[in-house]
């Protein structure tokens, strides 16, 4: 990979946002001081995670947090991204961890930015009801006045569609369900669940809020019309669905005739303004025509009845996670939008990007983060509006469905001691964040 090493990263716009994120159920543990999450329930059937690990103790990060906004402010951040656990938060004392938790940030002089969801719906509850949406409201109303007063940039939700593909669509995250197309009004709820969570933030004063949605380019697998159909197909879900409803009102390509319930009044809500729109980067998609037979593809199975196949990007090192390294793709991610969307589109913040190495002198993950970052400054000179820059993660954690297997951290985590030890990449991203001060 050409990491343009030496030179060093060019400076970001004044006021840009540097920080680091995790989320609740991936380094919390402390499940025991919770109500269960439909995390809790699939991870307890067999063969769910690759390890056979569960998130019970994870990170301990509920009893650690002290040690972890230590390493947030030896690190030098300007801000922290976590994720708030709706089931913490209906248990009780949880808000009280919360607190604790922004006290301690705000003292070391780390900007709080909480995810009010990423993935960890109480076991309860089930986004197949639309009912969902609205309890989810009333929970971000319940957070917003405790937090508000310290708390002052937000975001909605992460990646719901990964939680609609993966989690009820594939059936290879939590709730673990197969339903395919019929997975579509999962999307629709969680898209009206962010609208209903803009509006109960605004009124309990909020003015900084986003969303964190996963893109990536969607690269056909050859010009042959079947190829790009699909690939179309495949951006429309990727890169379409959950944006356009926010940006525009719309859903793409028809496909608001799928949705349940009055969505013409819906997509009103869902297009309530956001401040900035939050995107995770990894890595483009190479996709082609459907080819008739189950694929298995990144550890998970995907059916024959898809109407595309995914297929290897090729010619381009892999992290250990198999994902292809293509910094350029988020420069062409990122003005691609600003093309489609024009002024329409809010300001942008990568809100996650980062890479699965093992070691703790983790020299690929400074190669891939450094073209990465420098891939960002190019998308800025290009005149995309950029406003910061978030690394998935600061620990090793609970990867899903690959459990402690994958390590996306900047700190490693010794899972048996609990031992937190700054990698190589800490150290690197350290200097990075003093160099644009
Ligand atoms: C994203 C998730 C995050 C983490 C990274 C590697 O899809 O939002 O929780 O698992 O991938």
């Amino acid at each position: 990979m050409a990491t343009d090493a030496g030179n060093p990263i060019p400076r970001f716009p004044a006021g840009f946002l540097w920080g680091v994120s995790t989320s609740a159920h991936q380094i919390e543990g402390a499940a025991g001081e919770r109500e269960p999450s439909v995390w809790d329930a699939f991870t307890a059937g067999p063969g769910r995670v690759k390890d056979g690990s569960t998130a019970e103790v994870a990170c301990d990060h509920y009893h650690r947090y002290r040690e972890d906004v230590a390493l947030l402010a030896g690190l030098g951040v300007d801000a922290y991204r976590f994720s708030i656990s709706w089931p913490r938060v209906n248990s009780p004392g949880g808000l009280d961890f919360y607190d604790r938790l922004v006290d301690e940030l705000c003292a070391a002089g780390v900007r709080p930015v909480p995810t009010l969801f990423h993935w960890d719906l109480p076991a309860a509850l089930d986004w197949l009801e639309r009912d969902t949406a609205s309890r989810f409201a009333e929970y971000v109303s319940v957070v917003a006045e405790r937090l508000g007063d310290r708390v002052t940039k937000w975001i909605t939700l992460n990646e719901p569609a990964e939680h609609t593909l993966l989690g009820h669509a594939l059936g290879v995250h939590a709730p673990g369900r197969k339903l395919l197309f019929d997975a579509l009004p999962v999307a629709h709820h969680q898209l009206l669940a962010h609208g209903l969570a803009v509006r109960a933030l605004r009124a309990a004063g909020a003015s900084d809020i986003g969303i964190a949605n996963s893109h990536g380019p969607t690269w056909p697998a050859s010009k042959e019309s079947a190829d790009t159909e699909a690939a179309d197909f495949y951006d429309v879900l990727l890169n379409r669905l959950f944006a356009e409803p926010l940006i525009l009102g719309e859903y793409p390509s028809g496909l608001g005739e799928l949705m349940p319930g009055d969505v013409t009044a819906d997509l009103k809500v869902i297009s309530e303004p956001i401040d900035w729109y939050g995107v995770n980067y990894y890595a483009p998609t190479k996709v082609g025509a459907p080819q008739g037979t189950e694929i298995e593809f990144g550890g998970i199975t995907m059916p024959a009845e898809l109407p595309f196949s995914v297929r290897d990007v090729e010619g381009r090192p892999v992290t250990d996670f198999g994902w292809p390294i293509v910094p350029e793709g988020l420069t062409e991610l990122l003005t691609g939008f600003r093309d489609r969307y024009g002024d329409r589109l809010p300001p942008i913040v990568i809100t996650e990007n980062g890479c699965s190495y093992e070691g703790i002198d983790d020299q690929d993950r400074i190669a891939y983060l450094d073209g990465h970052v420098r891939a960002l400054h190019r998308a800025v000179e290009a005149g995309v509006d950029v406003r910061g820059y978030f690394v998935w993660s600061l620990l090793d954690n609970f990867e899903w469905a690959e459990g402690y297997a994958r390590r996306f951290g900047l700190v490693h985590v010794d899972y048996s001691t609990l031992e937190r030890t700054p990698k190589a990449s800490y150290g690197w991203f350290r200097e990075l964040l003093r160099a644009q001060r």
